[in-house]
Formats: C-alpha cells, sequence, structure tokens
C-alpha cells in the first residue's frame, strides 16, 4: 500500500473529488480526517473510513475560518499525532454569474475567502506540524478555469489562479524542510460542485455533452476517481522528486486548440 502509516486531512470531503480521495487514500493505508461546514455529514464519510479498517475522524470546518481550522489541525494531532497529508480540496462557486457585467465586492470577498484565504489558512495551520516532523505533502485543487476558461467567472478563477501561485511560493519556500507542495487543475468532473449552477436532469446532460464535444480532447466529463488517482501519487512516495508542480487533470485539456482534430479524426 502507497499511504501505510501516513495521515492525511482532507477538507470538503463529503462528496464529489474529496470523498474519492478520502476513500483513496484509505484503501492505500491512511488514517483520514474529513471536514466539512456539516459535521454530521463529516462523520458519515468517517465511518465509512473505519469500515475499511483505517482511523478516521469527521470534523466540522469552515475552511474561511481561521479558529475553525486550527482547531481541525489540532484536533487532528490529539488523536493522530501527526498529519502527513493535507489536501486543499473544499472550494466551489455558490454565487451566479461573475463577469463584468454582474460581479459583485460581495461576491469577490465570499468567493476570495473560500476558494484563497481557505487554503491559505489550513495551509498555515498545518505547516508548523510538518516542519517539526519534517515531512509533509500539500496538495491544492485549482480549476482549469483559472489558466484557460470557457467562460467567464473573474472572482472563482481569480482566486484558482491564486491557488497556484501559493502553491509554487509554498513548494520553494518548504523544500528545505522536505514538504512538498503541489497542485491539481481539474477539467470538468461530474459532482455535486454543478449544482449550483445548474440542477441535475437532460439539459445538464446536454450540457455536459456539449462542453465535451467542444473542449475536452478525451471527449468525456471527469470523474472524482479520475481525480482521487493522481492525489494519490502526489501524496505518496511515488512523487518524491516533484514539488512546485501543476498537473492538469483534466481530459487532455488544455489542448482545445486541436479538440476538434481529434473528435473528428476518423475511429
Ligand atoms: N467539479 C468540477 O468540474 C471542478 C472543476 C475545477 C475545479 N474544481 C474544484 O475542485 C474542488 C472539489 O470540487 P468538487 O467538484 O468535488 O465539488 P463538490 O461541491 O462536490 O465538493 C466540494 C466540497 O467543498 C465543501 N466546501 C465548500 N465551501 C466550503 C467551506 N467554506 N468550508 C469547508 N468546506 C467547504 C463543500 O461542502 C463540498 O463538500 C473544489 O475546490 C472545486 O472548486 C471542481
Amino acid at each position: 500500500m502507497l499511504l501505510e502509516n501516513r495521515v492525511a486531512i482532507i477538507t470538503g470531503g463529503t462528496k464529489g473529488m474529496g470523498k474519492a480521495m478520502a476513500l483513496k487514500f484509505a484503501k492505500e493505508g491512511a488514517d483520514v480526517v474529513v471536514t466539512s461546514r456539516h459535521l454530521d455529514e463529516a462523520q458519515q464519510v468517517a465511518k465509512e473510513i473505519e469500515k475499511l479498517g483505517r482511523g478516521a475522524l469527521g470534523l466540522k470546518a469552515d475552511i474561511s475560518k481561521s479558529a475553525e481550522v486550527n482547531d481541525m489541525a489540532a484536533q487532528t494531532i490529539k488523536k493522530f499525532k501527526k498529519i502527513d497529508i493535507l489536501v486543499n480540496n473544499a472550494g466551489g462557486v455558490d454565487v451566479k454569474g461573475g463577469d463584468t457585467t454582474d460581479a459583485t465586492e460581495a461576491d469577490w470577498d465570499h468567493i476570495l475567502d473560500v476558494n484563497l484565504k481557505g487554503c491559505f489558512l489550513c495551509c498555515m495551520a498545518v505547516v508548523p506540524y510538518m516542519k517539526k516532523q519534517r515531512y509533509g505533502k500539500i496538495i491544492n485543487l485549482s480549476s482549469m478555469g483559472a489558466v484557460h476558461p470557457a467562460v467567464s467567472v473573474l472572482h472563482y478563477h481569480a482566486a484558482k489562479a491564486g491557488v497556484i501561485g501559493l502553491t509554487i511560493n509554498l513548494a520553494f519556500e518548504l523544500a528545505p524542510q522536505n514538504i512538498y507542495c503541489n497542485c491539481i487543475v481539474p477539467g470538468p468532473i461530474e459532482t455535486p460542485f454543478w449544482d449550483s449552477l445548474q440542477a441535475p436532469g437532460p439539459a445538464r446532460d446536454k450540457f455536459f455533452a456539449e462542453l465535451c464535444k467542444k473542449e475536452v480532447p478525451l471527449g468525456r466529463m471527469g470523474t472524482p476517481e479520475d481525480i482521487a488517482g493522481p492525489a494519490l501519487f502526489l501524496a505518496s512516495g511515488l512523487s518524491d522528486y516533484v514539488s512546485g508542480q501543476t498537473i492538469y487533470v483534466a481530459g487532455g485539456q488544455p489542448l482545445n486548440a486541436q479538440a476538434a482534430t481529434f473528435l473528428s479524426a476518423p475511429k
């Protein structure tokens, strides 16, 4: 197993990619702390992890609130005595619009708090423990929109671009202490992330089909498991000479220019 005796924190680990990573890491031997804004949901996933024979803890933590984030780190240390892996997964866009016609200052502050400040706060809470043990793997979740937007969502894409900058600076600062920091850039992944933008149903399925045809060279939506594999690589010893990197897990994006050629090529 790739994560035997490791302790991982996964923020927003109750659904979507976070849950897939939590279960994957547990199957590879890690004890896993799952956090969410909803305690009952976090505890439910913790129970699933315990059924796999691993230690688990479900905690309530809004990543945009430093007191809750610091408590998350303290409770992890209390139960497991160390933190080897931090996945800054929690995030999303729970507001409408976001281009130059309708972005508001309030939305900007909220989206930046959740998608960039939250990532910073979690790193600040966990890194002191990683420094003491001279080991740590941090994985941050950005977005394809940060580097190659298909629609204009100023606050979310700026926040996710900031996550890439934060990753590079942390990797640079912390490499001498054997702490790694890398970033995953997901393409379109079918998770509850999309629910606040469009309700599940035939219209959304049609939108996904068109999106994949136009923009994803591999021609399909990603699954949470498509993210969990590369995350396992970055969390494990398989990546012990990799830090400060941004990995696109995006079905071939951003090769958009070639997508039409890919899709029209004879099968
Ligand atoms: N699904 C996609 O297509 C996609 C694409 C690019 C990037 N992303 C990013 O990947 C990450 C995972 O997304 P997902 O698709 O699994 O989404 P999801 O909505 O299924 O899961 C995100 C989780 O984060 C939690 N969360 C949101 N705000 C939080 C807060 N303030 N404190 C604590 N938890 C909070 C949510 O409750 C949820 O459990 C997110 O950072 C998202 O922005 C998603």
